[in-house]
Formats: C-alpha cells, structure tokens, sequence
C-alpha cells in the first residue's frame, strides 16, 4: 500500500526561501520514494482569510503551479490542483467547524499572531484555518504532510479533529503524521532573525523570493542585520541573524555548519555574505529559468491543473459521501 501525502502553498504572495527550504524542496525529494502518492494543492481559499486583490490572486494560482513546477514536481508524479476547485474542502470544513470545540481552535498560535494588528476585525475564517486544513488533509486519507515547523500545531489539531469525528461516527479519517525536516524546520526574516520569513511580511528585504533578480539578492543580503561580534558561528540563542544566514548556506551548498564555521574562520561578514549571496544566486537561477519557460506554457498549465482537480474530486467525493451519510445529511 502506497503511503499518501499532502501539502500545499498560499497563492498568498511571492515564495520565498522559507518555502522553499521548509516545505517545496522536501517535497521534490518525496518524489524519489516509490511507495508515495503525492499530492500537492494551491490553496487559495486559505489565502482569502487576509485581503487579497482578486486580479493578483488569480494570477498567483498559476504564478504558483509554475513555481511548483520550476521547483521540480513532476506532474507525471504529484498531483497538483487549486483548492477552490473542490467544494469538497470548505464542505468538510463546515462540518468541522460543527464538530471542534471553540476552545481548541482560540489555542492556535498563528491566529493570535495574524490577527494581532487586526484585533477584533480579524475575520472569522482566518480563525477556522485550521478546520479547512484539516479538511484538506483527511479528504484524501493523507499518511503524511510535510510541512515547515510553523505547521505543526495545526497537524496535531488535524489529528484531534479526526479522532474526534471517528470516535464520534465511526472509523472514516486516516490520522496523518506531519513530516518535518528539523534542522531547516524554519527560515528566520533576514531583517529580524526573531521572526519566520513571510510572504505576507510588508518589508520585501526581509525574505530572498524565488523570483528576485541577482541583484536583489546581492543587495537584500548585504543589508540582512548581522549580530554583535565578528566571528561565524552557529548559535540559535546568541547569534541568531548569523545563524539563520548559516542555515541557509548550509542549506544551498550542501556544505555543513561546521565546514562552513571552519572556512569563514577569522574572515568578515562581507566576505561570507558575498559568498552567501552568489551560493544563493546560483541555487535560485534554474527554478527562475524553468519558470520563466513553465508561465510562458499557459496550455500545459492548465492541463496540469485540469489532471490534478479530476484526480482530486474523485478521491474527496467518495469520501465526502460516506461523512455525510453517517452525518444524517442525505435523504
Ligand atoms: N520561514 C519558513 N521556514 C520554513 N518553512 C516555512 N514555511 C513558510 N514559511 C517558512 C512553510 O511553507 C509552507 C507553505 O506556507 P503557507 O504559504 O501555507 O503559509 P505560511 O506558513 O503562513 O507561510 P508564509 O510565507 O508566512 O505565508 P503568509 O505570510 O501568507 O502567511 C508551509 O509548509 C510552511 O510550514
């Protein structure tokens, strides 16, 4: 039996580095393993919990299956489709959101951190984010979902949701696990090392985007903040700006912390960020090339996109029809 996984992006913004290490790249490399059904979604009705312009968004739906693309899913392996194009996704949501506590969902980090500065007009579906998360996992029996650490709070809500409905009706949801990678788990903001790289992050200079131009990088790098002292070392807690841009190279070039600690050993910050900048330049310039070509192919897109949704609808409907049969929701 293959094992199923699931995962997905906003069309909320530009992707950044944050994205890509975290969650789309981990992804690429699933593809290798035989045993895996891969399935991976653009989810725009999560992206409409904040405002969002509807020209941009749906330009970004298909900005976003070029991207995937660009970055190595091979549609022949994963699957690939728009959220809102299964109504089966805010369906199970609602029944969801009849069935979890108030409680549980007032718990999520990420509503108190997103709807901080909104306060009380924050709106009611950025609070339910997590049910629709869950419908989107549990629609297709998902095993595993890889996801950058930021997720994982609303994974163990996905998995008490379905406890909660299979205890309650019966055994219809698969539990699934989240798949994280730890040591690239999470990004930092280039300009305050505290905070996740964002997409939604109103200051561009604190994330490298997959689509910046070599310049961008060169200059967002020089003006990433850098912690007091001089020396190149990995430490979270102490030195966490430099840390972070660690990471990153690490992460890029295949070469180790320690490898790198050693090489950057009595040599300035300029020198490791120019060096930095230009590992990150060259690791970004084929996903730009492919996506330049990918958006271009506006026929092959769609029919990428077409496959995806006909796969999914008829997966989600088979299960949609047994919840709401137990539901009482039929004639
Ligand atoms: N900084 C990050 N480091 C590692 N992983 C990250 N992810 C996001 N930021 C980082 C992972 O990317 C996947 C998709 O995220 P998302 O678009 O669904 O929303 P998000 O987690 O809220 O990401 P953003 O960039 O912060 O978007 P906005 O600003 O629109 O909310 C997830 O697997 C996530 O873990």
């Amino acid at each position: 039996m293959k094992k199923i996984v699931f995962s997905g992006v906003q069309p909320s913004g530009n992707l950044h580095l944050g994205n890509y290490i975290g969650a789309i790249r981990q992804w690429v490399k699933l593809q290798e393993r035989e045993n895996l059904e891969l399935i991976f979604c653009i989810v725009d009705l999560h992206a409409i919990t904040l405002p969002q312009d509807p020209k941009v968004l749906r330009q970004k739906n298909l900005e976003l299956a070029a991207l995937y693309l660009a970055c190595g899913l091979d549609p022949s392996r994963s699957k690939i489709f728009i959220q809102s194009e299964n109504p089966d996704h805010p369906y199970l949501a609602w029944i969801f959101d009849c069935i979890t506590p108030f409680g549980w969902l007032k718990r999520m980090t990420q509503f108190k951190e997103k709807s901080e500065k909104q306060k009380e007009k924050a709106s009611v579906g950025l609070f339910n984010y997590p049910a629709l998360m869950a419908a989107d996992i549990l629609l297709y029996d998902t095993n595993l979902v890889p996801v950058g650490e930021d997720q994982v709070q609303h994974i163990e809500l996905t998995r008490d949701i379905a406890s909660r409905f299979n205890r309650l009706y019966g055994e219809v949801f698969v539990i699934p696990e989240a798949l994280i990678e730890k040591k690239v788990a999470r990004i930092m903001s280039l300009q305050d090392p505290l905070k996740k790289m964002s997409k939604s992050d109103p200051n561009p200079k604190s994330r490298i985007e997959l689509l910046d131009d070599p310049d961008t990088i060169v200059l967002k790098i020089k003006r990433a903040v850098t912690d007091s002292g001089k020396e190149i070392v990995y430490d979270r807690e102490k030195k966490p700006a430099i840390s972070n841009l660690l990471s990153i190279y690490s992460e890029l070039s295949g070469k180790s912390i320690d490898e790198l600690e050693r090489q950057y050993e009595g040599v300035g910050y300029a020198k490791f960020k120019e060096d930095l900048a230009e590992v990150i330049v060259e690791a970004l310039r084929p996903i730009r090339e492919r996506y330049f070509e990918f958006i271009k192919e506006k026929m092959f897109l769609e029919k990428v996109l077409d496959e995806g949704i006909e796969y999914a609808r008829e997966k989600s409907s088979k299960k949609l029809a047994r919840v709401k049969d137990l539901l009482g929701l039929s004639r």
